[in-house]
């Protein structure tokens, strides 16, 4: 029967580590990978997960299945993290959260309910978006078009041509909106523009749907949150995607939450039970032991002020590498104005070089970063930035 498979080529970012690691140059730098580094270039656990972790495994007494929606614990606290306590208890009924198995299981879950709601529903996502987005989003069904945003020649977003391209969207349409952090362009909007697109999707009768995977990394937990909020506080309807691999490091335990607003409780109701029988018809029942930790360490004070301070650590690192790559490329060349690195958002950003200088990055001095200059702010570090710094140079000022 497997005679008949056919060998598909590596997902892009995944297929770019394993060249990285394949690479034989001792001196080679990896700025591709999806998740945080420390100083010393690890990926560590947060105490304050490690803690509740702990904690939760000593007082587990049974590994039978969690509720399908998964731990109510989890989808309570993630809920009240997301909107706010406020917002949580205005919407009572009208808010469902479904445990998932991390952002992308959210991303999929609601691609199913969409789906299965309006079957010929167009979604509309920006240019550029997370390159996942579409593998992810099509293959359940939906139809994806893109709305302007990011330019290259601004090294930011083009705010007059997002606004004209989200008011030619046909109404009725779905658009999916980076919560913060945007992936991969770490260019994100303020609050004022926030506002002005929200008014636009409100008057188009558009249906946002938040992707929201780095809530803590941009300007501050609540602040990350502002658009959904805002939304939800604006709109009848409202989807959104969360994912806790990041804020959490809770990557590998797959843990995320897919979030429904409706207009009222039957609607909630009757949109958490399409979820529920998309969960069943793939992976059945809801993963537990990440959401059990994140359950865990949201409904204790000392862990929860913990792990805001450590995330707090996380951010004013990023914030302080992305500073120090702008300033050192503006002083060791003239031919580009970094500043548009200090401004971006999250663990991502556009470098903004051409895809050649890309390639001889890679090949001459081992530096990978993906080919539309995307690079993980948190690869860098105190140690690696000189000389990243010297070769980005070397190679705009041929
Ligand atoms: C924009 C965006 N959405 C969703 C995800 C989903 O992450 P995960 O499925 O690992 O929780 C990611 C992860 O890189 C992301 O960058």
């Amino acid at each position: 029967m497997f005679e008949h498979a056919q060998q598909l080529p590596p997902d892009p970012i995944l297929g770019l580590n394993q060249t990285f690691q394949k690479d034989p140059n001792p001196d080679k730098i990896n700025l591709s990978v999806g998740v945080y580094q420390n100083a010393q270039g690890q990926t560590p656990i947060f105490t304050a997960v490690k803690k509740a972790e702990s904690e939760l495994l000593a007082a587990q007494h049974t590994k039978s299945y969690a509720p399908q929606a998964g731990d109510p614990q989890f989808n309570e606290s993630i809920g009240r993290l997301l909107l706010g306590d406020t917002l949580v208890e205005q919407l009572g009924d009208r808010l469902a959260t479904v445990m998932t198995p991390g952002g992308c299981g959210a991303l999929r879950m609601i691609a199913e309910l969409l789906v299965s709601v309006r079957p010929t529903a167009t979604l509309w996502v920006s240019t550029p978006t997370w390159a996942n987005h579409f593998p992810l989003l099509q293959s359940a069904g939906l139809t994806l078009k893109e709305y302007a945003y990011y330019s290259p020649e601004l090294h930011a977003v083009d705010f007059d041509a997002m606004k004209a391209s989200l008011m030619a969207i046909p109404q009725g349409d779905i658009i999916l909106l980076h919560g913060c952090c945007h992936n991969p362009t770490g260019a994100d909007l303020n609050p004022q523009q926030w506002q002005e697109v929200l008014d636009i999707v409100k008057q188009r009768e558009l249906l946002p749907f938040f992707d929201i995977a780095y809530q803590g990394f941009g300007d501050g937990l609540n602040e990350d949150a502002f658009a959904i909020r805002e939304a939800i506080s604006m709109m009848p309807e409202v989807v959104v995607a969360n994912s806790c691999s990041k804020n959490f490091g809770l990557y590998r335990e797959r843990t995320g939450a897919a979030v429904v607003v409706c207009e009222n409780e039957r609607d909630t109701a009757a949109a958490k039970s399409q979820i529920l029988s998309a969960a069943r018809r793939s992976y059945s029942m809801s993963p537990y032991h990440g959401g059990g930790i994140v359950g865990h360490l949201l409904n204790d004070q000392a862990l929860t002020s913990e792990w805001k301070s450590e995330l707090d650590q996380v951010r004013s690192r990023m914030n302080s590498l992305r500073v120090n790559l702008a300033e050192g490329l503006n002083t060791a060349q003239s031919a580009v104005n970094f500043d548009f690195l200090a401004q971006s958002k999250g663990m991502f950003c556009f470098l903004g070089i051409e895809k050649e200088q890309v390639l001889t990055l890679r090949s001459e001095f081992g530096i990978y970063l993906l080919e539309s200059t995307r690079i993980n702010v948190a690869g860098l570090s105190e140690q690696n930035l000189p000389v990243i710094i010297e070769r980005v140079s070397d190679v705009i000022s041929r």
